[in-house]
């Protein structure tokens, strides 16, 4: 079994996919100058630029991503960090194994400038989600989530560290269930079998 990541830039939450020791088959990355990529690199494991200026619209994009995706043939998508909106077709081709995390505790803030939003707001409590892929932005059924307290004195990017720890935690323990074939999408509602974990 393997997993193919989708990154866009810094990539430290592949990292955390990689350190954990799950099989990652190929890092690909939308843009060539994805920090990410330099690492996945030094632990072996091919990578690929499928730069999304190069095509003349989402489509064919999003046609080439998937036709590079499938020589892997890997048993789930991850994305991690990757900024571009996929298209329907491309979502549907993945149905169940195509997953997603996102700085906030969905269904609230969805989107970008989750950590300033959310300050902003005066919530009381943040964190990050974990949640199977479907073609509305940021929504699709929840597989895991991580809660920290947001502080008095908090920024944005003091926020944004702590949640980033927690999704390093999450994101791993997702991919590892759904491998382990604990975590599956039956009719759009997650199950999830975990022993003692
Ligand atoms: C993370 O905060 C993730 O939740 C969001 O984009 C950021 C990517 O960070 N979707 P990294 O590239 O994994 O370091």
């Amino acid at each position: 079994k393997s997993v193919v990541i989708l990154i866009s830039g810094r990539g430290s939450n592949m990292q955390a996919i990689l350190e954990a020791g799950l099989p990652v088959a190929a890092v690909i990355s939308n843009n060539p100058a994805a920090e990410g990529l330099m690492f996945a690199q030094t632990r072996g494991i091919p990578t690929q630029v499928i730069d999304h200026r190069t095509f003349p619209d989402r489509k064919a994009f999003d046609a080439a991503l998937a036709e590079t995706i499938d020589t892997y043939q890997p048993d789930l998508v991850v994305l991690a960090g990757f900024m571009r909106i996929l298209s329907e077709a491309f979502v549907d081709h993945y149905q169940g194994r195509l997953v997603n995390i996102h700085p906030s505790l969905l269904p609230a803030f969805p989107g970008l400038d989750t950590h300033t939003r959310a300050l902003q707001e005066g919530v009381k409590i943040h964190g990050c989600t974990v949640h199977f892929v479907t073609s509305q932005l940021d929504h699709g059924p929840i597989i895991a989530q991580a809660a920290i307290p947001v502080l008095t004195d908090d920024t944005p990017t003091m926020l944004a560290t702590r949640v980033l720890a927690q999704e390093h935690r999450i994101y791993p323990q997702a991919v590892r269930w759904f491998l382990q074939g604990q975590l599956t999408l039956v009719e759009n509602r997650v199950e999830i079998k975990t022993t003692s974990d």
